[in-house]
């Protein structure tokens, strides 16, 4: 409505005539207005003001299916997720809605799921609030953007960007040598984790890494007439998944790789240290690998050393 506008266009010219810090304390000045108290009479009283397109788009999308019983349209409307907004939407200058459910606010991030988690707590988001998400005070809409007609963070192409603006490790990881293909949106972190939680740790969707690498390495997993016991153990013993600087996301180079277990074998246990080196044509510029070919595991009859 004209209304929010000119309050808006009035916002901005106060804004850029005041200092930064002018601006600041407003916003900061709505926050200290006695929240409302009592319900409006729906969605329609909120978009008479709020007619802009960041507000009412919320409603053509799935929270505002009236025909689900279980949606914010059929049930409060705006003020299911804001709260009671009645003497806001009267007196907009005195009052402001009970839940404001914006910024990164550290003591308000579990108060801001549970608004969220009284329709989601019961599906998929049901260990949220123990997740290391929510003890590290990340709320739902740190990730999600719920007013937007495409949340970012539901996009398997476009989640990568909202995940690293806080993981900004994984981001210069992705950009290494070797990397899964999660630029290309083959691969995406959620293939992996589950942002909301799980009975494993690192939110990995399986139990464990290994589980979560079978589902797509699941050749990997055996059984094996001989096994390479870090291989069976964790995965991660020797891969970096989100990428490495060495070949095939190792987390080091053959034969250091090796060394970093088989330090006394009989044979060129230390390829570049050790004495019988020079006598051993085996291994000088070789990796173990070329050899150990089969360092997962063998099903060949003699492949007790992993060379068949
Ligand atoms: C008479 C106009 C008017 C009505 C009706 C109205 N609002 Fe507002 N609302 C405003 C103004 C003005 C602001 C403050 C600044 C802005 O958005 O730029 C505001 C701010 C908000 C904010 C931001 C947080 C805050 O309090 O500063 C939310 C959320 C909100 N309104 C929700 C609602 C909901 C939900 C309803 C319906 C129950 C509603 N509004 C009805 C005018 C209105
Ligand atoms: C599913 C929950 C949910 C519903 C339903 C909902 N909102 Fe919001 N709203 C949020 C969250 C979360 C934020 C803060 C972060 C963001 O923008 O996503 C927010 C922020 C806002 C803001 C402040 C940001 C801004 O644009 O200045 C306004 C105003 C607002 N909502 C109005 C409304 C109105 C009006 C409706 C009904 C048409 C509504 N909301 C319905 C969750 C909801
Ligand atoms: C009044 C109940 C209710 C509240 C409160 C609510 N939701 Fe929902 N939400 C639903 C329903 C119902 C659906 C659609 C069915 C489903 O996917 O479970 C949905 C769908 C979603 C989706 C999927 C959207 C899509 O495009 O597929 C997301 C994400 C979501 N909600 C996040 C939130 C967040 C974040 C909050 C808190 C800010 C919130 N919801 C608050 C009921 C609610
Ligand atoms: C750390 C980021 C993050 C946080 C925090 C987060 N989500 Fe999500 N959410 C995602 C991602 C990523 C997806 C897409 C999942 C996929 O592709 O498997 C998703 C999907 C969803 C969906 C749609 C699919 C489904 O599982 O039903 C809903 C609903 C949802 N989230 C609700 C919530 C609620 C409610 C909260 C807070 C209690 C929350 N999310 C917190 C990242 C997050
Ligand atoms: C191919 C599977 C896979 C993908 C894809 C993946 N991760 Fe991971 N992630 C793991 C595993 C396995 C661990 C546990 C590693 C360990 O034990 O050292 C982990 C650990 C983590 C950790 C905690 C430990 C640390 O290194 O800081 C964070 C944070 C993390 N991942 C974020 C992400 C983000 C963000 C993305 C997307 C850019 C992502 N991951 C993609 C498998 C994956
Ligand atoms: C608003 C910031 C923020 C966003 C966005 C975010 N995270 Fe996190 N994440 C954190 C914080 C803070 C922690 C806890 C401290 C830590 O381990 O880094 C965490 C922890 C994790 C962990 C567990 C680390 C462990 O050691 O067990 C994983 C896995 C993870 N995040 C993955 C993701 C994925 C995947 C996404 C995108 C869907 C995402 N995060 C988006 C802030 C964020
Ligand atoms: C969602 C499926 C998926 C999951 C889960 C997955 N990967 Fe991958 N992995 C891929 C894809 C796709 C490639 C690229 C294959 C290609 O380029 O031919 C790949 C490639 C690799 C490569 C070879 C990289 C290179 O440089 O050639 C290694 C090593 C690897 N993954 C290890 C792991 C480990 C360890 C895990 C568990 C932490 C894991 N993967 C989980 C899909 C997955
Ligand atoms: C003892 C170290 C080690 C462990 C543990 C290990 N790998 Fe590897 N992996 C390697 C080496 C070395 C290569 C490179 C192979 C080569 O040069 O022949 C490799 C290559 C790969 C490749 C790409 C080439 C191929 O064989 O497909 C994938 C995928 C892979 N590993 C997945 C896994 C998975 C999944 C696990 C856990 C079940 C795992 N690795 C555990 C050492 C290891
Ligand atoms: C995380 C530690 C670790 C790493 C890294 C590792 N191994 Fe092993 N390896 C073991 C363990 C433990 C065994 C089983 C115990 C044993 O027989 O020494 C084993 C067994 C073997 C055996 C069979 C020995 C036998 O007599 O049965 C070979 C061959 C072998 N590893 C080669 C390699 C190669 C090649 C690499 C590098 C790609 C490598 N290993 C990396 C821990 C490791
Ligand atoms: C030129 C081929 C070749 C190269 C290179 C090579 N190996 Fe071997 N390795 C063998 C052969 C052949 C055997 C089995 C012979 C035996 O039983 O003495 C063996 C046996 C082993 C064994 C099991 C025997 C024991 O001593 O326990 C281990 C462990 C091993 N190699 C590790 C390595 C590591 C680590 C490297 C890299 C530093 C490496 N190998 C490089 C050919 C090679």
């Amino acid at each position: 409505m004209r209304n929010l506008r000119l309050t808006r266009l009035f916002g901005v010219i106060v804004v850029s005539l005041a200092c930064q810090a002018g601006g600041a304390a407003a916003a900061e000045d709505r926050a200290a207005l006695p929240p409302s108290t009592t319900y409006s009479e729906g969605v329609k009283v909120c978009t008479e003001c709020h007619d802009d397109e960041h507000a009412t788009a919320i409603m053509s999308g799935p929270h505002g299916m009236a025909a689900d019983p279980r949606t914010p349209a059929a049930t409060k409307g705006c003020e299911s997720c804001h709260g009671p907004g009645g003497e806001h939407a009267r007196q907009e200058k005195k009052f402001r809605v009970a839940q404001t459910l914006e910024g990164h606010s550290e003591e308000d991030a579990a108060e801001r799921a549970e608004v969220c988690m009284n329709c989601h707590g019961k599906t998929a988001q049901k260990h949220f609030l123990t997740s290391e998400h929510s003890r590290a005070d990340v709320a739902c809409s740190d990730c999600h953007d719920v007013h937007s007609r495409n949340d970012k963070v539901l996009n398997r192409v476009t989640q990568t960007e909202v995940c690293v603006d806080c993981h900004q490790d994984q981001k210069a990881n992705m950009n290494k040598f070797s990397r899964h293909p999660i630029r290309e949106g083959k691969v995406a972190c959620t293939d992996c984790h589950n942002p909301h939680g799980a009975k494993g740790e690192h939110m990995l969707v399986e139990a464990t890494t290994n589980e979560t690498c079978y589902k797509c390495h699941a050749e990997k997993r055996g059984p094996f007439l001989f096994e390479h016991e870090p291989v069976q153990d964790d995965c991660s013993e020797c891969h970096n998944p989100h990428g490495s600087v060495n070949d095939q996301l190792l987390t080091a180079r053959p034969p250091f790789l090796c060394q970093q277990c088989h330090n006394d074998t009989r044979h060129p246990g230390t390829v570049y240290a050790n004495a019988n080196v020079a006598s051993s044509n085996r291994a000088i510029g070789r990796g173990c690998t070329n050899c150990h070919t089969n360092v997962h595991g063998s099903n060949h009859p003699s492949g007790v050393t992993f060379r068949r």
